[in-house]
């Protein structure tokens, strides 16, 4: 295999519209990062860029949601991730944002090049549109009942229930989530990349030359695409967010974010050359640089057959190779910030490194195993048991536990310094220590050279295991009790103790792409400057000087405790259950509020409102329910259906006296059984100060029924 001259490694810009959970760090960060140690290592030359994604409709949403501005959110999210990444060790030579001019400028000269050579096509449609806000809807605007599952509240680009890719035309009864109204169509001018025009090149590209150094689930999802038809594809939006398309006859367009965000990668080469004095264009136009992308499975189609695209069209070079992970679930389900189900990075940073002053290796303890479990086949699962195992079972009974020994038994019984090697008594284990060094350095290289980091940090692991196991057989403390018996204790001690040293400093070396905090430490210990850390270093035993004094021994990580564990899994339920929606926050028996929670409950957009089905109903049975003081059971009429209500209201009314009473009925509320009885709904009371219930009623008797908005 022949060196690369140069590479250009990119990690999929996150958007900057909230925090980004551990799924995000282990699908693209982590595996960018250790690659990119590993060539920095290698000495080679590499850039390694990042950045914030600030335009698409996931950003304007957030806003509303955060009743803000787009840019109020980018401004705020924007510094918060690029800070969570350095306090995980993932280091950028540039974390860039596509809000910067510079990149503005080179979004859209890349656009005109490709119009002025035709190679986008235009195209008027008709299009769903909000008379309500006189906007035309981005499909994250619309929603409306999934053709494939039913859901009714699939996105226009995309249902989350069933993961079915679909067009805002697919969606049945859709709705605007501006207005709540149904949209109409209107027509629209659009700039689209033919993608179809370009099979033959993507079929010979992927399916042909890379077909074997690629990932399989790579290869086969481009290939499902293929062969699904290529269609051409709206690169330009109707919205105001977002890089404006440079064209008189644009106005009011902008680009679509799939189109400028990956551009993204190129104009934080051009900011990162500026600000190292260096020239971006061999990084994007030599032949000779190896470009690579590392992202998560959702982002392949882009990767691998859009942006390739618009690469080919726009003559720069495309990418050597885009090992996209699976995805990492967590504790049995799919990671999702907004439902709960989640570790931020934000979270274990303050929960875990800052509680620790940033020491004990927690940092690298969770990019352990991250990559212990990374998802680099198929989807894997964060568990905060494993967690506790691995960082326990491996990471401190092994790599720890072998550095431990070695300082502790080298200040012991070498008085702190390297000891020398009497060749005269090296026996077979100590020469196959030698060697398995060499062949795990050898291992470990081809590993990374494949992406195949969960592997590689294996063989790292074993390496360190195997010097337990020396060490175990040599027994230099039993050896130092010998020392009267045997003449040659001393020198049999050194040997060992002098292969144990050599092998933490290669294990050092050897960790430093995955774990680089450690590695940085170890150093320390062996009081040696960071360029000891070079790759070429590594395989050999001459990396310490004899009678060199080292420092004390450092602690590298520290045990994960059960009730820490115990305590995060709590924390995870509760945020699960502080972020579920609206309406299952409503108790079913609604009693007197809690009379200290009189703050406003957290902002909901129209969209929960909208969920709920409230309705006038009529109360035409009313009773106490047996043995329970609070509970009435009420038989409320909804005009066509009569309905089982419990109601936490006995203390305040008389079941006699609310019997022909019109009350406001939450009537989809998911049934509920107390004491037996199954509750098929919830009346709505309101409270005075004094702690008095009012029913919620209609001004004047209406039919019951009748629909509340
Ligand atoms: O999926 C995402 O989070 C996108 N913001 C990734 C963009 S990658 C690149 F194209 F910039
Ligand atoms: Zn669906």
């Amino acid at each position: 295999m022949n060196t690369p001259k140069r590479y250009l490694i990119t990690a999929a810009l996150p958007y900057a519209n909230g925090l980004k959970h551990i799924g995000h760090l282990a699908g693209a960060y982590l595996p960018a990062d250790i690659y990119v140690r590993y060539l920095k290592a290698q000495k080679r030359d590499v850039v390694f860029v990042c950045g914030s994604d600030e335009h698409g409709t996931a950003i304007p949403i957030q806003a509303t949601k955060e009743g803000t501005t787009a840019q109020a959110i980018i401004d705020k999210y924007h510094p918060i991730i690029e800070q969570n990444f350095k306090d995980l060790g993932i280091e950028f030579d540039i974390y860039h944002r596509t809000s910067d001019p510079l990149h503005h400028e080179t979004a859209s000269a890349f656009f005109k090049d490709l119009e002025a050579k035709g190679d986008l096509e235009t195209k008027t449609s008709e299009q769903y549109f909000d008379e309500a806000t006189s906007t035309f809807l981005a499909d994250r605007y619309i929603k409306g009942t999934c053709p494939n599952c039913n859901h009714p509240e699939a996105y226009g680009d995309q249902c989350e229930k069933c993961g079915k890719s679909l067009s805002p035309e697919e969606l049945i009864n859709p709705v605007s989530t501006l207005s709540g109204q149904a949209p109409i169509k209107k027509e629209t001018t659009h700039w689209y990349l033919p993608l179809n025009k370009h099979e033959d090149f993507l079929r010979q590209w992927i399916l042909n030359d890379h077909v074997k150094d690629w990932r399989a689930a790579v290869v086969g999802q481009c290939k499902s695409w293929i062969d699904g038809g290529l269609q051409p594809r709206a690169v330009t939006r109707d919205l105001d967010w977002g890089v404006k398309v440079p064209l008189v006859s644009g106005a009011g367009k902008v680009l679509y974010v799939w189109f400028d965000a990956p551009i993204g990668y190129i104009s934080a080469t051009k900011q990162w050359a500026l600000n190292n004095g260096k020239d971006w264009t061999p990084y994007w136009n030599d032949k000779e640089t190896k470009l690579v992308h590392f992202i998560g499975k959702d982002n392949i189609v882009f990767h691998c057959i859009i942006f390739p695209i618009m690469l080919k069209l726009h003559g720069n070079i495309l990418p050597e190779n885009v090992p996209a992970n699976e995805f990492m679930n967590l504790e049995g389900d799919k990671m999702s910030t907004s439902k709960g189900w989640s570790i931020e990075m934000d979270d274990f940073i303050n929960k875990w490194i800052k509680k620790d002053n940033g020491g004990n290796g927690l940092a690298d303890s969770l990019r352990f195993y991250l990559t212990a479990i990374a998802p680099e086949s198929k989807d894997s699962e964060f568990t905060w048991k494993g967690f506790q195992e691995s960082v326990n079972g491996e990471l401190v009974s092994i790599f720890a536990n072998f550095v431990n020994r070695t300082w502790v038994l080298m200040h012991k019984l070498c008085k702190g310094k390297v000891p020398a090697i009497h060749i005269e008594f090296l026996d077979d284990e100590d020469q196959s220590i030698l060697i398995s060094v060499k062949e795990s350095k050898e291992k470990i290289t081809e590993l990374l050279e494949q992406y195949k980091f969960r592997e590689a940090q294996f063989e790292v692991i074993n390496l360190a295991r195997l010097g337990n196991q020396y060490m175990q057989k040599k027994e230099p403390w039993i050896l130092a009790k010998n020392m009267e018996t045997d003449p040659n204790a001393q020198a049999k001690i050194d040997n060992t103790m002098h292969a144990c040293l050599q092998l933490c400093a290669n294990l050092a070396i050897l960790i430093n792409p995955f774990l680089p905090f450690t590695a940085k430490k170890m150093c320390y210990m062996m009081k040696v400057v960071d360029r000891m850390l070079e790759w070429e270093n590594a395989g050999g035993f001459n990396l310490l000087k004899v009678g060199y004094s080292l420092r004390p021994p450092e602690l590298l990580f520290r045990k994960i405790e059960d009730e820490e564990i115990e305590a995060e899994l709590a924390q995870l339920k509760s945020n699960l259950n502080a972020k579920k929606t609206t309406m299952d926050n409503i108790t079913p028996a609604a009693g007197p509020s809690d009379a200290k929670d009189k703050g406003l409950k957290p902002e909901i957009v129209f969209d929960d409102f909208g969920k709920i089905d409230l309705r006038v109903g009529t109360i035409i049975e009313a009773k106490k329910v047996e043995k329970a003081d609070k509970l009435l059971q009420l038989e409320v009429d909804l005009g066509s259906e009569r309905r089982t209500i419990l109601s936490g209201i006995a203390m305040h009314f008389d079941p006699a006296a609310i019997v022909g009473k019109q009350v406001v009925v939450v009537a989809n509320l998911a049934p509920r059984k107390m004491r037996g009885i199954e509750s098929e709904g919830m009346i709505l009371t309101a409270e005075d100060a004094s702690g008095k219930l009012y029913f919620v009623q209609p001004t004047e008797a209406i039919a019951p029924g009748s629909r509340i908005s």
